[in-house]
């Protein structure tokens, strides 16, 4: 086409096109969780273009932001629409990473050569978590005020310089209409071009090395006559296809989510956030959203005051720990091999307890500490129980990986 051969005298237009999808050779197993890469990047989308509409209604003022928030559900036309697709997009975003993530971890993906595609998913989730706490702020809700208000006093148990810090963040000595207009220049300029970017260096990195696959072979290691992976599949339209169908599923149940439910029983939107922010009128329970309650559970599961700082101070230091050891998942993983398949019995039932632990923890986090939603013992102590088994979970890793009884890994994929 003539258009294309102009644009191509000027700019690599097909040989962009051809290097990272026509010509991209992809293992031709992947399965159900090769969807979620390809979910978060539409997830992502779908935020930044709500979000743009959003902010077009939306008045980042102690005084207007609550009010402002009502109007777009009750006047703004599709207002209601578009607020609840950003604000179930949340949830969603991290399901999907969550599944993303699992993915890595059952076939080994963090494994070298792929360590800086991990470590970059990495600071893309943290990252993430950011700009979920920022947004959270902006409807000025009662909740939005006190989940701030004491995610920001966590930095007060920092020694010697926790308070002026805390003070520094909140730019005041409560959370205020200061906080908030930080929060929004924060919410919708500065992480969403961080999230862009971070997320191109992600696919940078991974169109580098090529991706992993459920059986763990390296498929660069097998070619034909011309050079490409006997294993492999052109990316486009094999795989555009089929994650076509993903997106469909996908976007059937999230709409799903939000014409019908779009709370969830309070789990994507919480009640006290119906009600605008009042200094004065604390809610009974303050929680995060259930994507980072895993964390605020170890936080509040570390409650011996005789430890030296307090145990504030030690709860910090533990959630900041268990966001931490992720980082080192590559190198704490010395198997053999990269695939559950080929794994024994130690990687899989540390792997099953873990997840079921980071979800315990995660339920454990939206609930009173003091009382007994499980079984037998309180919330606490089942945290505690949690903590140790998250952080053995990481730091016994070079060992049960090391003695693992695994199966030789096959040349070709399955
Ligand atoms: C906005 C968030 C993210 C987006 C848009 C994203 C996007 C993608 C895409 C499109 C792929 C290739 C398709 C696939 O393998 O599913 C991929 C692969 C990968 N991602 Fe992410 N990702 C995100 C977050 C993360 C996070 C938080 C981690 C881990 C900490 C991570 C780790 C990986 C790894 C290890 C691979 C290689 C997988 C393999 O080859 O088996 N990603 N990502």
């Amino acid at each position: 086409m003539s258009l294309i051969n102009w644009i191509d005298d000027r700019f690599p237009l097909s040989k962009v096109w051809n290097e990272h999808m026509a010509q991209y050779y992809a293992p031709k197993n992947f399965n159900f969780w090769y969807y979620f890469g390809a979910l978060s990047l539409v997830v992502l989308v779908l935020q930044i273009v709500t979000g743009i509409i959003l902010t077009m209604h939306y008045k980042p003022d102690a005084d207007l932001a609550f009010a402002s928030v009502e109007y777009i559900m009750r006047d703004v036309p599709a207002g209601w629409f578009v607020r609840y697709l950003h604000g179930v997009g949340a949830s969603m975003f991290f399901l999907v990473v969550y599944l993303h993530m699992f993915r890595a971890m059952l076939y080994g993906s963090h494994r070298k050569p792929r360590e800086l595609i991990w470590l970059l998913g990495m600071v893309i989730y943290v990252a993430l978590m950011a700009e979920a706490f920022f947004g959270y702020l902006l409807p000025w809700g009662n909740m939005s005020y006190w989940g701030a208000q004491v995610i920001i006093s966590l930095f007060g148990a920092i020694p010697v310089i926790g308070e002026p810090l805390a003070e520094w963040i909140r730019g005041d000595f409560v959370v205020s209409d200061a906080t908030l207009n930080r929060f929004f220049a924060f919410h919708v300029i500065l992480l969403p071009l961080l999230l862009a970017l971070l997320v191109y260096l992600h696919i940078v990195a991974l169109h580098k090395v090529g991706s992993n696959n459920p059986d763990g072979v390296e498929i660069k290691k097998n070619k034909d006559k011309d050079g490409n992976p006997v294993d492999g599949i052109p990316f486009h339209p094999y795989y555009t296809v089929k994650d076509t169908f993903g997106v469909a599923v996908f976007m059937t149940t999230f709409l799903g989510i939000v014409f019908f439910v779009p709370e969830l029983g309070g789990w994507f939107l919480e009640k006290d956030n119906f009600a605008p922010a009042d200094i004065l009128q604390t809610p009974p329970d303050i929680v995060p959203l259930w994507y980072l309650t895993p964390y605020y559970s170890i936080l509040r599961a570390v409650t011996f005051e005789w430890l030296p700082g307090g145990a504030k101070l030690w709860g910090v230091i533990a959630m900041g720990a268990a966001i931490v050891m992720f980082f080192f998942l590559p190198w704490l993983d010395r198997a053999k091999v990269r695939s559950i398949r080929y794994r024994g019995w130690m990687y899989k039932s540390a792997l099953t307890l873990f997840a079921v632990t980071f979800v315990m923890l995660g339920y454990l986090g939206t609930k009173n500490p003091g009382h007994v939603d499980l079984f037998l013992f309180k919330n606490v102590i089942w945290a505690q129980i949690g903590l140790v088994v998250y952080f053995a979970f990481f730091l016994l890793m070079p060992i049960y990986t090391r003695f693992d009884p695994t199966k030789p890994e096959p040349d070709r994929v399955g």
